[in-house]
């Protein structure tokens, strides 16, 4: 029985993803008292949880394998065992993923939450006395009313235990970016909590407040907090399509969209930050989170709001497809049997994650136009780009002989390259994709050596030292100023 914060002694998390993982492995770390169990279906990714070599852990983050070797074995525990996870809990998180449908009414838009409601009928089922479920998932604005329902269908006498069930549903969105997942829940901007419970609410905050400032932890209603995770989301892409439009407009007219956003950022009412052109916003969640919103805005009958938000999407992806053609263009209208270095696979630094990397677009834009891959990223291996592209891997094609297979049929293939210098040599460009730090200091009279002239770079971040590149004989585009040759 735990109704108020003193009694909270045992959590549990279902979902030991990219948001469980990392939330409750801080948690943990934070908050000694407290018992921390992280469930989750997949045994493999349970596995490497536990794995010895923290180097193997399921997810890279900086920062986390230090944060797992302290709580790990103390307070803190990965496991398959949901139902033993879910009856010891007095608190349960449900951190599971929420993808968009792909069949079935809103496919292609609205969230499906088969994981959310399976949880939820687990949690009825094996939960014991007074339990508060907390929404970790980003869901759409009124699931916690569907959560609440399937709960209290089940506040029947238990008839395993003879005690009685309650339940209380809080919404506690996350706003942790990969990358920096560590950094932002140990020191977040805020901490949002909805509920209508003030003893649950009270419970909630008194674990975030081992470490969070009082003040940074706010409490809205279930609908607002629900609603906030999604439109935090949607203005921060908003914000990147934003740029992403103004590097196109800055590269026909000879600004520089660098410059523009700093001097818009510098305004206190704009800010500084998410005002980097790039090749479009990756990432399993901002895509899914707009499509999901437009589908409720038209689900409660406002179509001109759900058109507004359905352009940001429409822009990323012209911005992908954008680049993939001026590449074409660039290199005589053809990248058949040509070899082009991608430098970066994960959808932004410091990540392993490619889900809806802006590479994955590009790559089989280009593999569709016949071009020879080689691929680069320090953190993303070669099962996982094949995954992506649904394309095996040509091992035939490393080294610097071109593909003669390919340039017979008009197929592009892919290789994974060890390093950027293997993925360049011979190449006729070079595209760096991700802003990885090491692509920032690239030894371009090195590369200006190896690769086949002419030969471009485009650079999709605008990481690279303009001098440098033009220098080493290399033509260069830069995302948002175009072309230097
Ligand atoms: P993920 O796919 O990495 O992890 C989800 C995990 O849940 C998987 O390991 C899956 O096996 C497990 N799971 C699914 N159903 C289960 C069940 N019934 N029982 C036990 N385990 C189950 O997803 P994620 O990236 O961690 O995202 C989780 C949620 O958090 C999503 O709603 C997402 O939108 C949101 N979110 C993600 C991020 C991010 O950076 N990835 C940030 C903020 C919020
Ligand atoms: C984003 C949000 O930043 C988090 O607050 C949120 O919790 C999370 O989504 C989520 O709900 O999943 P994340 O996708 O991990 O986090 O990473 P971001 O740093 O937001 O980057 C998203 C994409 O936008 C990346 O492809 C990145 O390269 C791109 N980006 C970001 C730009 O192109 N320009 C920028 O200025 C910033």
């Amino acid at each position: 029985m735990a109704n108020s914060s003193a009694q909270i002694q045992n959590i549990c998390c279902i979902g030991a993803g990219y948001v469980g993982g990392p939330t409750m492995a801080v948690i943990a770390d934070k908050c000694p008292h407290l018992t921390v169990n992280v469930v989750d279906l997949n045994q493999e990714r349970i596995s490497a949880w536990n794995s010895k070599n923290l180097r193997t852990l399921p997810i890279y983050e900086p920062g986390l394998d230090q944060v797992i070797e302290r709580a790990r074995g103390r307070n803190l525990f990965f496991s398959t065992d949901v139902k033993s996870g879910i009856k010891s809990a007095d608190m349960i998180f449900i951190s599971v993923n929420t993808p968009t449908k792909t069949k079935g009414l809103g496919s292609g838009q609205a969230s499906d939450l088969r994981w959310v409601e399976a949880c939820a009928r687990e949690v009825a089922e094996h939960a014991e006395g007074h339990t508060i479920v907390v929404e970790k998932s980003t869901l759409p604005v009124k699931t916690a009313a569907a959560v609440q329902a399937i709960l209290h269908s089940s506040n029947l006498p238990n008839k395993d235990s003879d005690k009685s069930k309650s339940f209380v549903v809080l919404s506690n969105p996350e706003f942790l970016a990969e990358g920096t997942a560590i950094a932002d829940l140990e020191c977040p901007d805020r901490v949002l909590i909805g509920g209508e419970d003030q003893e649950a609410i009270k419970a909630l905050s008194n674990i975030y407040s081992q470490w969070v400032p009082q003040e940074k932890i706010l409490h809205t209603n279930l609908w607002s907090s629900e609603l906030s995770k999604l439109t935090a989301n949607a203005f921060l892409a908003q914000r990147i399509s934003s740029i992403n439009s103004v590097a196109a407009l800055c590269e026909v007219t000879g600004a520089d969209v660098r410059e523009v956003a700093k001097a818009i950022g510098t305004d206190s009412r704009i800010g500084e930050k998410f005002l980097s052109s790039g090749p479009g916003f990756g990432g399993s969640c901002f895509k899914k989170d707009i499509l999901n919103l437009v589908y409720l805005c038209r689900h409660f009958g406002l179509p001109e709001v759900a058109d507004y938000w359905q352009n940001v999407v429409t822009i990323n992806n012209w911005q992908q497809t954008r680049i993939a053609r001026l590449v074409v263009n660039k290199l005589f209208g053809t990248v058949t049997s040509k070899k082009l270095a991608l430098l970066g696979f994960a959808f932004k630094a410091n990540t392993n994650d490619t889900r809806e990397a802006p590479a994955i677009s590009i790559a089989k834009d280009l593999l569709e136009e016949g071009a020879e891959l080689a691929i680069y990223d320090p953190k993303v291996d070669a099962n996982q780009i094949a995954l992506d592209l649904g394309v095996t891997e040509t091992k035939a094609n490393i080294g610097q002989k071109r593909n003669k297979e390919s340039s017979l049929n008009n197929e592009g293939t892919w290789w994974a390259a060890k390093s950027l210098y293997d993925a360049s040599k011979g190449a006729d460009a070079i595209l760096i994709i991700t802003e990885w730090e090491e692509f920032r200091s690239i030894d371009w009279n090195q590369i200006g050596l190896i690769m086949r002239q002419p030969a471009w770079v485009f650079d999709s971040r605008g990481v690279v030292i303009k001098d440098k590149v033009k220098s080493a004989g290399l033509k260069l585009w830069i995302v948002g100023e175009g072309f230097n040759d």
